[in-house]
């Protein structure tokens, strides 16, 4: 039996994202550092925290840091168990935070959507943490995570597959600041390109935005989608699976509310504080001439980050692993377990 973790860090814990992940660590009975670099933000937090969960029994402490200061890293992640960094864009914030895990010997993951700061990750420091036996898992979160394990649970034994594609169908995308800023900071990396993976490798292009129609399961059915609309997968999926081309789509509709400067932020509309936004993410894995579908199901893609990050986090601390070092969610998880124990904030359908 594992002995309670002393805590677990969030750092950018006041940011949209990191309020629901600090939520769903209280549920879970975790003792919770709130990090970042607003300290005035992080302890009205705290007290939010305070009346909530009057009934767990863990701390929440506040322990403020500024990514270009390692010793104010050093002690918010002192004596903790793990770190979740919730502070985009990552191109920032992922380097000093996953150094500073190192240096403390404690796990590191992050929600990052950039692709290009998730495969640094894997670049930059695969070697250190294998080294150092620590798990470093980047883009655990619903794009990079969610669509990983999917594709992973699809191919069961098999590693290798001709094509994946991802398809994301939202209702709608209302973008939280950090997703515009992460947006922006890939932008100005590509220099306005666009990027594919294709051929094994990432690509970068100017062809033009094209639309296709996507057959999603009922009852959303047939609907026009961005092809392509890269996202993280085309990074966490070729980490540890032979597939030479990972093709990811967006819902028109999304897509377009996305590019909307005046789409306003998420708005909370229930009890847990999530959107009515609703998503289904269509995976079709094409190997060796069969063809697998899964599709998984929910609502609010910032909602349902939460305890996909946190179940990560919960199954790395007790040792249900299968690597160590940087890895994604499927290289480092039994995926369909995984997938099992998101019930009920997403319905998987995979084949028997
Ligand atoms: N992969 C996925 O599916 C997924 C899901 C959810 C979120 N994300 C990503 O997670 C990031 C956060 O999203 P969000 O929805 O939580 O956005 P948000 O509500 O705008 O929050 C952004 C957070 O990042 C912090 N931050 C920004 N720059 C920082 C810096 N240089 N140093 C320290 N902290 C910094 C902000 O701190 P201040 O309050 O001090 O400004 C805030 O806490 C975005 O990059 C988003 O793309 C990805």
């Amino acid at each position: 039996m594992r002995t309670k973790p002393a805590a677990v860090v969030v750092y950018g814990a006041t940011g949209h994202t990191g309020r629901f992940v600090v939520a769903e660590l209280r549920r879970r009975g975790f003792a919770t550092v709130l990090s970042g670099r607003d300290a005035a933000r992080l302890e009205a937090l705290a007290a939010e925290r305070a009346d909530v969960d009057a009934d767990v029994e863990a701390d929440v402490v506040v322990r403020p840091a500024t990514v270009d200061d390692p010793a104010s890293l050093d002690r918010a992640l002192a004596g903790a168990a793990a770190v979740v960094n919730c502070a985009g864009p990552f191109a920032l914030t992922a380097g000093p935070l996953v150094e500073a895990a190192l240096r403390a010997g404690i796990p590191y993951v992050d929600v990052a959507a950039e692709i290009e700061a998730n495969a640094a990750m894997f670049a930059d420091y695969a070697q250190a943490a294998r080294r150092a036996g620590t798990p470093v898992l980047p883009a655990m979160a619903f794009y990079g995570g969610l669509g990983d394990l999917l594709v992973t649970a699809l191919l069961g034994e098999r590693t290798t597959a001709d094509v994946v594609h991802v398809a994301y169908g939202l209702s709608s995308w209302h973008p939280t600041p950090g997703t515009r800023e992460a947006g922006a900071v890939s932008h100005r990396r590509r220099a306005g390109r666009r990027v594919r993976f294709a051929d094994g490798a990432l690509r970068y292009h100017d062809d033009p935005v094209a639309r296709q129609d996507w057959h999603f399961p009922q009852p959303l059915g047939r609907r026009a989608v961005i092809a392509e609309f890269t996202m993280a997968d085309v990074v966490t999926v070729p980490s540890h699976l032979a597939v030479p081309e990972v093709r990811t789509y967006m819902s028109v509709e999304a897509a377009g509310d996305l590019a909307g400067q005046d789409t306003p932020a998420p708005e909370p509309v229930d009890a847990l504080g999530r959107s009515d936004q609703t998503f289904v993410v269509d995976v079709l894995v094409d190997a060796g001439g069969v063809e697998r579908r899964a599709t998984a199901r929910g609502r609010d893609i910032y909602a349902v980050t939460a305890p996909l990050v946190v179940e990560a986090v919960e199954r790395i601390l007790d040792g249900r692993t299968r690597t160590a070092g940087v890895a994604s969610a499927g290289a480092m998880f039994d995926a369909a377990d995984f997938l099992r124990a998101l019930a009920p904030h997403v319905s998987v359908d995979l084949p028997h």
